[in-house]
């Protein structure tokens, strides 16, 4: 489809979830396995793989600064690991399209390597602020440039070397933690970062289990500069912040019984459950294991009354991706649902505040936004109508689950980067029982 084309997604109203399914690799597991993968010494398999474009650009930049990837087919790949000082400089600038993730660890992770490079995006990612990874880079000693208002493209110039940084988070954010972490390899010294609340730790996590030592105490993380990493196998599991949307919709829609199988349930993401069951959902989380060093389980979810809640503020990083689904979900409950403390949804692939507030308001629900959240007064009916994604993949997929409780069809435009985080969705939705086709227009 070229990019003059508007992918629409049309969803009849009514209809239940039902069925067993298991939903694309998690994302950001799926960038950390290329980057670590190919820094590490040693060839990686990864199982699970997302190939969906974000991850996939973050594939094909490490490829195109030598690094030899085979696949993904069907959600395998085999990387022939460089080492931390293997990669070289490519020929073009890195484009890494609509994936903020690709942009800001990539900062981190190539600013030490002595090498030219310029990090591109799409116009969603060229709009969103950089200065939050370039900042603490320059005071690491990295020379990377971003345009007069703080975003991409982004130039990074060969620099001798970085030294560490202690560093205290101004936003909690897994991006910037995870930037520095990166970066701290190629740093004299311990990096250490401080977080003002807890967010995903895959980083950490990967890291360790590539054999390089991280260390938590309390709110502080750290690495010292200048060890290496030992190639292993991956076993990516299914993104939770994807199952989110049928979490939502087997929530909202009467008679729904569905089982998501092998979900991640890392404790620095599960805010999407916590939130549902607080807000009266029946989910049960079945068949806890662990899957190298990640926690992940099949979870049951059937439809149940929903009530409005006051979002608890320390679930907001933990369920940071999942709050167009989850304001879905505050639309059908019954009662008040206010959440606070959330303004980091501003700023990402769309301001999900305000393009979740729109789109629900068309569709009749009583919604205000807030600089720093959203209150949404639940328990009327919502009608169909045509809303906008704003090339947002959350907000189409969420506004797609809408129309399970919505009393007429559902229009959804600019649909196209769904394809992003979950290839494949008007497929395994319908399969569910969500009554959507595509179309496309001029
Ligand atoms: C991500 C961190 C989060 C999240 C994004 C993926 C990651 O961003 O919203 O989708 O993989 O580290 P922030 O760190 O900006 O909150």
């Amino acid at each position: 489809m070229s990019s003059t084309e508007n992918m629409v997604f049309r969803v009849q109203s009514g209809g239940a979830l039902r069925g067993t399914f298991r939903v694309p690799g998690d994302k950001s597991i799926s960038h950390r396995s290329i980057m670590l993968g190919s820094l590490a010494e040693g060839t990686t398999h990864i199982t699970g793989f997302l190939e969906g474009d974000d991850s996939l650009a973050t594939l094909k930049a490490f490829r195109s600064m030598g690094v030899s990837i085979e696949g993904p087919e069907k959600g395998q790949v085999t990387i022939q690991g460089v080492g931390k000082h293997g990669l070289k400089e490519p020929q073009a600038p890195l484009d890494l399209g609509n994936s903020g993730t690709s942009m800001r660890l990539l900062s981190g992770l190539l600013a030490g390597q002595g090498l030219a490079l310029t990090l591109v995006g799409d116009s969603s990612l060229s709009g969103r602020p950089m200065r939050r990874v370039t900042d603490p880079l320059k005071e690491m000693g990295a020379l990377v440039e971003t345009t007069e208002s703080g975003t991409a493209p982004l130039v990074i110039h060969p620099v001798k070397a970085l030294h560490a940084i202690d560093y205290e988070l101004p936003v909690a954010s897994a991006q910037i933690k995870s930037c520095l972490l990166l970066a701290g390899l190629y740093a004299q010294g311990e990096t250490r970062i401080t977080e003002p609340a807890p967010t995903r730790d895959h980083t950490e996590r990967m890291l360790n289990g590539f054999g390089y030592p991280v260390q938590q105490q309390g709110d502080t993380i750290s690495l010292n500069g200048g060890g290496s990493l030992t190639a292993c196998d991956i076993d990516i599991p299914a993104d939770i912040s994807s199952a989110a949307f049928f979490l939502v919709g087997a929530s909202i829609a009467p008679d729904s019984d569905i089982v998501l199988e092998h979900v991640g349930i890392n404790p620095t993401r599960d805010g999407v459950i916590t939130i549902l069951k607080l807000m009266g959902a029946d989910i049960e989380v079945m068949n806890r294991r662990d899957v190298g060093g990640e926690p992940v389980a099949d979870l049951r979810v059937r439809s149940a009354m929903l009530h409005g809640i006051e979002i608890p503020e320390d679930q907001v990083p933990l369920a940071i991706d999942e709050f167009p689904a989850l304001f879905v979900a505050a639309a059908c409950a019954e009662g008040v649902t206010r959440l606070t403390g959330a303004e980091e949804l501003r700023v990402k692939e769309s301001d999900r505040i305000q393009v979740m507030a729109d789109g629900l308001k068309t569709l009749g629900a009583d919604v205000t936004p807030t600089p720093d959240g959203i209150v949404i007064q639940g328990g009327g009916s919502l009608q169909g109508g045509r809303v906008n994604s704003h090339g947002d993949h959350r907000i189409a997929m969420a506004f797609a689950m809408a129309a399970l409780r919505a009393q007429g069809e559902i229009l959804i435009d600019d649909c196209s980067n769904v394809n992003t985080s979950f290839p494949g969705f008007t497929d395994l939705a319908s399969t569910a029982g969500l009554m959507i086709s595509v179309g496309e227009e001029r």
